[in-house]
């Protein structure tokens, strides 16, 4: 989704904001652009594509100026061409924004009437032409700030500049996340802390209803009515953590390989090894024990992760869970039991669609548990407990650590209310706790695979759609393979539940059709073979990720197999996960995509 950046400082700012925009490629973007005020003069560079494009025009056209902002734009209304890409101008007034303004369309109308032009297709446009009308009606830069922010419906974040101002930025929001930075004698407005990394780590989040008023020597908060108010200035842990590729010739690859790391970090925080239980979680106000129904809501790949724990709360803990992607169950009008539990999982914390079924839950009385990796999200802040995942930061559009540290998470939880709930013994408790103990290991014995997998990718990336298949919590799983597939190398690819293969899809089985089936040698892997038999009698071509027991007993002669390391039930969603990634890292390597941000996608996603 769009990036925010503003700065007030000392020397030339255009090379400064591109550089803090480039901590915000990751999020996803179509265009980008900068505009800096200089001796009483607004200018500004766009550029379609990606931010060379951007920085080369600045080459030819440095910018100079003090003070600016600069954006980088997903496109929601309008194409992503020159003309829509921010900052956005009035004849006095530039903007930058992230969201969707809803009301736009009226407020088109009425500026347009009032004289107004417009020169592009987006939404952002009426805040520059609205804060204008407020400059030319005789308003102070303050007052036609508030007055715009307050007639405008929907999500925004913005970074607002004056013509006649070298010494005046604003800021607002209501939905995306913005934060000020703290310099020496400087000021910043980011999207996040890492946006603002290389030139501070002291940061001031806004509330939602928050806008700001920056000059280089201080800044003061405002609530929508215009009261002043005082926002907490933390410093940010996440900010100084340089994200760069190391040796990696891709961040979707540093953070597959990773994940040995960061689940042991997530796992000693959640796990007593010595004890061979679940900790209690600090500050966690609620026990398990206490519901008899569980909700969970998420969006994309941590929806996913839900699904996987959803078998888990249901085996271990006997607790009914009901789970939906954010998008359907904020509309759902689901009535929710007095005194539930809702559990809402987000690696960004900031998805809109995850945050208002957060909401929706809190006001039907639930409590909330939060799975997120940003602690300073908005989701972690409005929730009653946070669970981190501790994945550090993920810069890959498609996510891969947070999912393998969602997972590692869930499971965690589902054994402690498992134990909570009376549904576990202590021995059954050590003995999970030590089969989850083990996954670090085995993700570095998974890792070495990736060979094998590469050569797979390679052919696999000559075929248009593929099928993925699994059952149990392997069937999530294949959801998750189809969506990585998807997402990186844009191979059309579909997930089932094996045993549904025969209600529909084995229609699409030919030669043509590749399908992954997911099976560890388990309970239900007979059942699986069966499935993968009919796939055979067909022509499909199989690739089967399975271990060397269920490889044996397979005996699918002509299929390829990845054969994993054996390992508890509890653990193959999280490792059975990373070959489906190695697989997706690769296709897309061999086809030539954009690995890190994919064509059309974000990263955070904070817009319905
Ligand atoms: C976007 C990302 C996905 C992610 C989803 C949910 O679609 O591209 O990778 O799974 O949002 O994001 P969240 O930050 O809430 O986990």
């Amino acid at each position: 989704m769009c990036g925010i950046v503003g700065i007030l400082g000392k020397k030339p700012v255009a090379p400064l904001i591109v550089d803090a925009l480039k901590r915000l490629e990751y999020r996803g973007y179509d265009s980008a652009g900068v505009a800096t005020v200089e001796g009483g003069k607004l200018d500004r560079l766009r550029a379609k594509g990606k931010l060379v494009n951007l920085e080369q025009r600045l080459d030819e056209n440095p910018l100079s100026g003090t003070i600016g902002i600069g954006h980088t734009r997903w496109a929601t209304h309008g194409a992503p061409t020159e003309e829509n890409a921010h900052p956005h101008f009035s004849s006095n007034v530039a903007v930058v924004h992230n969201g969707i303004i809803e009301n736009f369309k009226p407020l088109r109308e009425e500026l347009t009437e009032a004289g107004f032009s417009f020169a592009s297709q987006t939404d952002t446009e009426v805040i520059a032409h609205m804060v204008c009308h407020g400059i030319n009606q005789g308003l102070s830069p303050e007052k036609a700030v508030h007055e715009c922010v307050k007639k405008l419906e929907g999500a925004f974040a913005l970074a607002i500049l004056f013509r006649e101002h070298d010494d005046l930025m604003f800021g607002a929001r209501n939905g995306p996340p913005l934060a000020i930075g703290h310099g020496e004698g400087e000021l910043f407005l980011g999207s996040d802390a890492i946006a603002l990394s290389p030139f501070t780590n002291k940061i001031t989040y806004l509330d939602d209803g928050d806008w700001c008023k920056l000059e280089r020597d201080g800044y003061t908060v405002y609530d929508i009515d215009g009261n002043e108010v005082s926002r907490e200035t933390q410093t940010s842990v996440g900010a100084s953590l340089m994200v760069d590729k190391g040796n990696y010739r891709h961040f979707m690859q540093k953070e597959i390989f990773e994940q040995p790391e960061v689940i042991s970090h997530a796992l000693v925080h959640y796990l007593d090894f010595a004890e061979g239980k679940v900790r209690d979680i600090e500050g966690q106000p609620f026990d398990f024990s206490d519901f008899e129904r569980l909700s969970i809501t998420a969006c994309g790949t941590a929806s996913y992760a839900g699904q996987v724990a959803k078998y888990w709360f249901e085996r271990y803990a006997r607790l009914p869970v009901d789970i939906d992607v954010a998008s359907e169950f904020r509309y759902r009008e689901i009535p929710l039991s007095p005194n539930g539990l809702a559990l809402v999982i987000s690696q960004s914390g900031e998805t809109a669609d995850t945050l208002a079924s957060l909401r929706y839950c809190k006001q039907e009385g639930q409590k909330i548990g939060a799975i997120v990796n940003a602690k300073d999200s908005t989701i972690a802040r409005e929730s009653d407990a946070i669970f981190p995942i501790l994945a550090g930061p993920e810069i890959g559009v498609a996510s891969t650590k947070a999912f393998t540290c969602q997972l590692s998470v869930l499971a965690a939880l589902a054994i402690q209310a498992g134990r909570k709930r009376g549904k576990l013994s202590q021995e059954q408790e050590e003995q999970l706790v030590q089969e989850l103990s083990e996954t670090p290991r085995l993700a570095s014995e998974v890792l070495k695979l990736e060979e094998q997998i590469d050569n797979l990718a390679r052919d696999l990336s000559h075929y248009k759609h593929v099928l993925f298949l699994g059952r149990d919590t392997n069937y999530p799983l294949a959801m998750e393979g189809a969506l990585k597939l998807k997402e990186t190398s844009y191979i059309h690819a579909e997930a089932y539940a094996a045993g549904e293969l025969k209600h529909g899809p084995i229609a699409l089985i030919d030669e043509e059709m590749p399908v992954v089936v997911i099976a560890p040698y388990d309970h239900i892997f007979e059942k699986t073979v069966s499935n993968m038999q009919e796939v055979a009698a067909r022509g499909g071509k199989i690739i089967l990720i399975t271990d060397e027991r269920g490889a044996k007993e397979a005996a699918m002669d002509g299929a390829q197999i990845i054969i994993m390391p054996d390992m508890p039930q509890i653990i193959t969603p999280i490792l059975y996960a990373i070959p489906l990634q190695l697989l997706s890292y690769y296709a897309a390597l061999h086809l030539g995509t954009d690995v890190d941000q994919p064509r059309n996608l974000a990263k955070s996603v904070t817009v319905e």
